[in-house]
């Protein structure tokens, strides 16, 4: 047969993708549909009728905790934002923040991004986390507003900002202020979040909180067959599949309930498919899908922290790793690391930061669960921290770590 380029081309333009939309698999989409948490927002919906019905006579505050991937992210939004046009078509104005606590891991941070999200300009220093909630406050008495803000992933926040920012955020500024504007949802994984909450704010979350419990297999069924609809062509798929990866995640399978895991899977069984210039999505494909997802889930779980580190942070990291590969060893002394990490800055030609800024990436990244890290008593030696790292396997978090290096060093110049 002749060797045609234009065919060839012509015949890969003309495939049909087996995806009518990809990104509604995506972690960020929104869907329209939460299937399986009707009772949740009914709920909230219960929980802040005064702000439609009353506005100004209470300020609510809402506990919502369950295990990773149960959907409080998407509760969250999905309520808040129809909220949001709910309130303001009755003529009122109406905020709804979200503040990503992974992001924001200190006072200064948070209460800066609340302030930014309400459209004040604030500096980057210069002010305290007190004055510009302040001026927040003011921002909502002078224009009459109302706002929802939603601290999701807040354990992040208490880890690392400390009980006294938890008491700042929830009780100091009803000390100085009447007004009743700022409602809250408090959002974690960790289901003993409660005990940071000061003991009067406690005994009133527990009378507001909200669990969201992993989902079971027919549940995940119900949620992938609604995504899948939106994701493929109708050919491109069965119910088959979808059962596999339901009873594979499901948690009454032994499984962990998490539906972001259980769209993952479906997503990569449709990549491999269409890379592979099959028209359909395959048992095997799924089978594929699954093997790889049990590889990457360590490194899936740090994902969200490591997102958000700093350059430094993530040259730190690196350093660990390349040191535990090169030595072979379960673990790591401190100083050790600091001149690997030195070295490192030298290969990229960054500044090296200072031992104190190094401790305390070191303390952010234990608290997060990325490394171990103990201080030992080395006898007439003094004190040293080792480091460790339990998961891997290491050659594939050093490329993941060190590709994240890049994409950040990308951004800064
Ligand atoms: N009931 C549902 N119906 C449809 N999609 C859902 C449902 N619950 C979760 N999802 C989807 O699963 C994924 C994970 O949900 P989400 O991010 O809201 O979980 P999360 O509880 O916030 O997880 P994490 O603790 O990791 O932040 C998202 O893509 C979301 O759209
Ligand atoms: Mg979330």
């Amino acid at each position: 047969m002749k060797w045609d380029a234009r065919k060839i081309i012509e015949d890969e333009l003309n495939k049909q993708s087996i995806f009518k939309n990809r990104e509604s698999l995506m972690p960020e989409y929104i869907p329209e549909a939460l299937p399986h948490r009707e009772n949740e927002l009914k709920l909230l919906a219960s929980y802040f009728r005064h702000l439609i019905a009353n506005p100004g006579s209470m300020s609510q505050r809402v506990l919502i905790v369950g295990r990773v991937g149960t959907g409080k992210t998407t509760l969250m939004r999905t309520f808040a934002t129809n909220l949001t046009s709910i309130a303001r078509e009755k003529g009122l104005s109406f905020d709804y923040i979200h503040v990503n606590c992974y992001k924001n891991r200190s006072l200064f941070g948070i209460v800066r991004d609340i302030a930014l999200q309400l459209g004040l300009s604030v500096p980057h220093r210069g002010l305290s986390s007190k004055e510009i909630m302040d001026a927040v406050i003011s921002f909502l008495d002078e224009g009459d507003r109302y706002t929802l803000i939603v601290f999701d992933d807040f354990h992040y926040f208490v880890n690392i900002a400390g009980k006294e920012a938890v008491y700042f955020i929830t009780r100091a500024y009803e000390a100085f202020h009447e007004s009743k504007r700022l409602n809250m949802v408090f959002v974690s994984t960790d289901t003993n979040i409660i005990g940071v909450f000061d003991p009067v704010t406690e005994s009133y979350l527990n009378r507001y909180i909200i669990k969201l419990q992993p989902y079971t297999s027919s549940q995940l069924l119900d949620i992938l067959r609604y995504r899948a609809s939106l994701a493929f062509h109708e050919d491109a798929y069965d119910e088959k599949l979808l059962e596999l990866i339901a009873e594979y995640e499901g948690v009454d399978r032994s499984g962990e309930g998490n539906a972001r895991h259980a769209l993952t899977i479906l997503l990569t069984a449709g990549d491999i498919a269409e890379k592979e210039g099959a028209g359909r999505i395959s048992i095997e494909h799924v089978r594929k899908a699954i093997t790889i997802h049990d590889r990457s889930k360590e490194i899936e779980r740090i994902n969200d922290v490591l997102r958000y580190s700093s350059l430094h942070e993530l040259l730190l990291l690196l350093s660990i790793i390349r040191l535990l590969r090169k030595k072979n060893d379960k673990e790591v002394e401190m100083g050790e690391v600091e001149d690997e990490y030195r070295l490192l800055c030298n290969i990229h030609g960054e500044i090296p930061r200072s031992h104190t800024q190094l401790y305390e990436y070191t303390r952010n990244l234990s608290k997060t669960g990325v490394i171990n890290a103990v201080t030992k008593n080395m006898g007439n030696r003094g004190r040293t921290t080792l480091i460790s790292i339990p998961y891997g396997p290491l050659e594939e978090l050093e490329k993941y770590v060190t590709t994240l290096v890049t994409k950040k060093r990308e951004i800064e110049y």
